[in-house]
């Protein structure tokens, strides 16, 4: 009876135990999911404060922004602790050029989407179609410089720029530029866009109006009725089809909490939406490099007085049917960006803050450029090597290189911000 008692109280000791040890657990979890929450709304209100003051209608409002910013990093990462603990490696970078069709219209498992805190995760990378691959570039441009133009007409916006037609019958958009700088700022946006692996502009390539350049003879008459120099040097783009206008996603505009690698966000989304934010995210590391207003940049200037600008389409951005951002109009990059950045820096700063999701190649190619310091070398080299007019345009001043090179580095350190900030999450 005594050995049957002594049992019992054992077993009775052992459930208590385990009954205890059972809800201290879920204390834990749920101490540990609170604070998760409070981590993400203290952000959310630093981000809405930082909105709010870009939605603001004056201009002095809008100044602000930059110290907002500041608050909104400091205090979190120890910068130093950050580059020597989490070195942002290259181990593990394999991309698939194949992708799919984007169609799925489900949401895809939240646990998937992200990966080592900060970037697309390869399963998502998976998905998504090169737009204009390295082949078709080089195919296109061998053809276009080969190739007569036959007529000239409206159809790529302003008179400067028109919709040619080569004699087999395919289009391209000609760019004369208002000045030299404009062709510059575009052609060069097309190389560093190549150098980052972004494959979302269509291919370009230069040609002289020259009187000797047999290209241009059948639309000789019609050149000098738009007053074109003959002396200039266009710009040929790809006339792409069935292209439609791109509203800026959600979680982008103003009044969002910007683009973070939350799993419980990104889980809503679908295939198709992911995607697309994807390549969103690419763009605003390009364009922040690039210093192009002409964008999403110029939307948020807009505010001031249009209150529903962001409801609209972006300039300058369009859509293929399949899916595929197309970046067109890169002629206020690198060149003339750099020249007004006093005005604009501000905006290109407050985009660039509100992303810390990257696609992991383009984040590498911008650790690279960083580590290396010769973003200028690799951008002339790939410009000479695929431009035989090179030479003639010309490329970037000492002063806009060393401009370029600076970005490169405040992007790394932006991206080695957000690897502090969300890696341990
Ligand atoms: N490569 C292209 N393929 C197809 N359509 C194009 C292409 N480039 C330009 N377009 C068409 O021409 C329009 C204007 O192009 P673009 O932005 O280059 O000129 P713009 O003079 O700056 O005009 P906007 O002031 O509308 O920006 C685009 O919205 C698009 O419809
Ligand atoms: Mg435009």
């Amino acid at each position: 009876m005594r050995v049957f008692s002594a049992n019992l109280l054992a077993l009775l000791f052992l459930c208590t135990c385990a009954c205890v040890l059972y809800v201290w657990s879920r204390l834990e979890n749920r101490l540990e999911i609170h604070k998760r929450k409070v981590q993400e709304l203290g952000f959310k209100s630093v981000h809405v404060e930082r909105s709010s003051d870009l939605s603001a209608k004056t201009f002095r409002a809008l100044l602000a922004v930059p110290a907002v910013q500041k608050l909104y990093f400091s205090n979190r990462i120890d910068f130093r602790n950050v580059s020597d603990g989490n070195p942002v490696t290259s181990a593990n970078i394999h991309y698939s050029t194949s992708g799919s069709e984007m169609k799925s219209t489900e949401s895809e498992p939240a646990d998937q989407i992200i990966e080592d805190g900060i970037f697309w995760s390869e399963r998502i990378e998976h998905h998504l179609p090169v737009a204009f691959s390295g082949e078709h570039a080089r195919a296109w441009r061998h053809k276009a410089l080969g190739s007569r133009v036959v007529s000239l007409e409206p159809g790529c916006g302003r008179t400067s720029n028109q919709l040619a037609t080569f004699s087999d019958g395919t289009k391209a958009c000609v760019r004369y530029g208002i000045n030299a700088d404009q062709v510059q700022g575009e052609t060069l946006s097309y190389y560093l866009a190549s150098l980052l692996g972004i494959t979302n502009i269509p291919p370009l390539v230069l040609s002289e109006l020259d009187g000797e350049n047999e290209q241009w003879a059948s639309v000789r008459r019609k050149i000098d009725s738009l007053q074109w120099s003959g002396r200039a040097i266009v710009s040929l783009t790809e006339w792409i089809v069935n292209l439609t206008g791109v509203v800026t996603p959600e979680p982008l505009r103003q009044e969002s909490i910007g683009l973070h690698p939350f799993q419980e966000e990104l889980g809503n989304k679908t295939m198709a939406e992911l995607l697309e934010l994807m390549q969103w995210t690419d763009l605003i590391l390009f364009d922040y490099l690039t210093a192009n207003f002409d964008r999403l940049v110029s939307n948020l200037f807009s505010l001031q007085w249009d209150s529903r600008v962001m409801e609209r389409d972006t300039s300058n951005l369009l859509r293929t049917p399949r899916g595929d951002l197309v970046f067109i109009d890169n002629e206020a990059g690198l060149v003339h960006g750099y020249r007004v950045l006093d005005m604009w820096e501000k905006y290109h700063s407050s985009v660039l803050g509100s992303v810390c999701l990257f696609r992991r190649r383009t984040a590498q190619r911008v650790i690279d450029m960083h580590r290396s310091r010769d973003t200028r070398t690799r951008l002339l080299q790939v410009y000479r090597d695929n431009e035989p007019l090179a030479a003639d345009l010309g490329f970037l001043s000492e002063e806009h290189a060393r401009i370029l090179q600076n970005r490169v580095d405040t992007l790394y350190k932006h991206i080695l911000r957000c690897k502090g900030k969300y890696s341990q999450l």
